[in-house]
């Protein structure tokens, strides 16, 4: 049942995308990110992302 319910909320999650706001500059991997720059969290694209959850994500 945990399975079934976990599956669920990874392919359908109830919230499908966060903004989050830089307080201050940032390096982010290789990009800078300068304060109070919006980013785009795509929770669903990540909850797909085949390099995590394999091919048939
Ligand atoms: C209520 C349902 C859920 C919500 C709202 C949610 C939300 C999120 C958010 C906000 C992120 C991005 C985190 C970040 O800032 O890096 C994320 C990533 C992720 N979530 Fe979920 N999640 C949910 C359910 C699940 C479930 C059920 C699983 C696994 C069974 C899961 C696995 C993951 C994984 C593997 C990542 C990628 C982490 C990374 O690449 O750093 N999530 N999720």
């Amino acid at each position: 049942m945990n399975m079934i319910i976990s599956e669920s909320l990874r392919l359908y999650p109830p919230v499908i995308q966060l903004v989050k706001k830089a307080e201050r500059e940032s390096r982010l991997g290789k990009l800078i990110v300068p304060t109070n720059i919006d980013s785009v969290i795509p929770i669903v694209a990540l909850h797909h992302d085949p390099q995590i959850w394999g091919q048939d994500a």
